[in-house]
């Protein structure tokens, strides 16, 4: 017992020397997503442009509403908080009534909280349940209209939103103008999906998108220059090998000039130095984090899908052990005695060709299209994810935990 007691010590000493020796990092939470830093290389145009829409309520005009688009990670929401925490002490000094909530309708997502935040952002409190959507309405402009007040509301990854709700609430607050003496309102819409105004009935399509502005993805260079800047604060001088950087950079702007993915890939690659009790962040740390970040991805993704899909996966799994590669017919009949098992329903054939091609476009499995020759044409589907991030993922849902057990 004593010798076991010692072991655990020396372990654990040694450890915490490693750990606590090792200084890798300057300030971590620099790298985080959620750090907002006052300079963002390569977007001056995007701060321009919506600098000089917003701008216009600096002289007491309402400014036109703001649609902006551009895949994730390429800036969107950092640049929106920048000007608008500017453009906020700029009102404040001049003594003019701006109000600008940002929400974030991913995470705020019914109508209900949207506009309570709103109601909130007028300094007044909200019951967090009980009131009839329409009465909320009622009153964010009843107090709004009281306040005298111009009110900028971005409406941040509105997608979401939109998507599970409609556009109900966006239309009105398009033509919240018509119905309001005292204040007015603008709109900034933000998204990183492509398909976006297909949701939209043609007038909120127009009215949002009085002003438009893209934003491109990073390409590798400018990339290098963003993680330069963050890591002169995150790191100690010295930590970073040369080509980590680079590294870091090349593999984000592969995944479409993300910038997150990028800054998510340099502190991963500084947390497993640190582990390591290395005294450098170096090229094989970062290949490690991809690794990583990849995994976690994967499992991320087979969580989320729909259950039939996981079934489907399970099979293709089961099938291939993630080294050979299976068939439609194949998958469809092992799906199908899944199905019966645990006494669900058991979807069509057509149905399951579109959950495969689904599969397909996320990436998790690759499928082609061959010739069984006169039987006609069949698809190929390979797993294409690590096998056992694939396994982790679907675990965690009781249902295929239950057959695989
Ligand atoms: N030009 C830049 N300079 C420094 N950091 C940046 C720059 N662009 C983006 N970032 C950082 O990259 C991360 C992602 O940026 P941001 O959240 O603005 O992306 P987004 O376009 O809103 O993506 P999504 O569509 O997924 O919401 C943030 O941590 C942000 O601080
Ligand atoms: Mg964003």
């Amino acid at each position: 017992m004593a010798v076991l007691t010692a072991d655990l010590d020396d372990i654990l000493e040694d450890v915490f020397e490693r750990v606590t020796q090792t200084r890798i990092f300057k300030n971590r939470d620099v790298l985080l997503p959620d750090y907002l830093p006052d300079k963002l290389p390569h977007r001056e145009t995007q701060i321009r442009k919506v600098a000089s829409v917003l701008a216009q309520a600096l002289r007491g005009y309402r400014p036109n509403n703001l649609f902006i688009y551009g895949l994730t990670g390429t800036g969107k929401t950092a640049v929106v908080k920048l000007v608008v925490r500017k453009l906020v002490e700029k009102a404040r000094e001049r003594g003019i009534r701006l109000e600008i909530p940002i929400i974030n309708t991913k995470r705020d997502d019914t109508p209900y909280r949207v506009l309570a935040k709103l109601i909130e952002s007028l300094g007044l409190r909200v019951p967090a349940t009980g009131i009839a959507t329409a009465e909320l309405y009622a009153r964010f402009k009843k107090f709004l209209d009281k306040k005298g007040l111009l009110m900028i509301i971005v409406l941040d990854e509105i997608d979401y939103h939109v998507k599970k709700h409609g556009d109900d609430l966006l239309y009105k607050l398009t033509r919240i103008n018509e119905e309001l003496s005292r204040s007015k309102v603008s709109l900034v819409g933000i998204t990183n999906d492509v398909n976006f105004t297909s949701w939209l009935d043609p007038r909120v399509k127009s009215s949002l998108g009085e002003e438009e502005l893209v934003f491109p993805p990073y390409t590798a260079d400018q990339l290098k220059d963003i993680l330069r800047e963050r890591a002169k604060t995150a790191f100690v001088e010295g930590a970073l090998e040369d080509g980590v950087i680079e590294l870091c950079a090349a593999l984000a702007a592969r995944e479409n000039g993300d910038a997150r993915k990028a800054l998510d890939l340099l502190r991963i690659s500084g947390e497993i130095a640190q582990r390591e009790g290395s005294s450098k962040v170096t090229v094989a740390h970062v290949r490690k984090a991809w690794e990583q970040i990849e995994k976690d991805r994967v499992v991320e993704v087979v969580r989320s899908l729909p259950l039939h899909s996981k079934l489907l996966l399970y099979s293709i799994l089961t099938l291939t052990k993630g080294e050979r590669a299976t068939y439609t017919g194949e998958v469809y009949k092992r799906y199908k005695e899944l199905t019966a098992e645990l006494g669900i329903e058991t979807l069509t054939l057509r149905r399951v060709g579109d959950l495969i091609s689904e599969l397909d476009m996320l990436g998790i499995i690759s499928t082609e299209v061959v010739s069984r020759g006169r039987r006609g044409m069949t698809r190929m589907i390979t797993l294409e994810s690590d096998p056992e991030a694939v396994r982790r993922g679907l675990l965690s849902d009781p249902m295929v935990a239950e057959l695989a057990g």
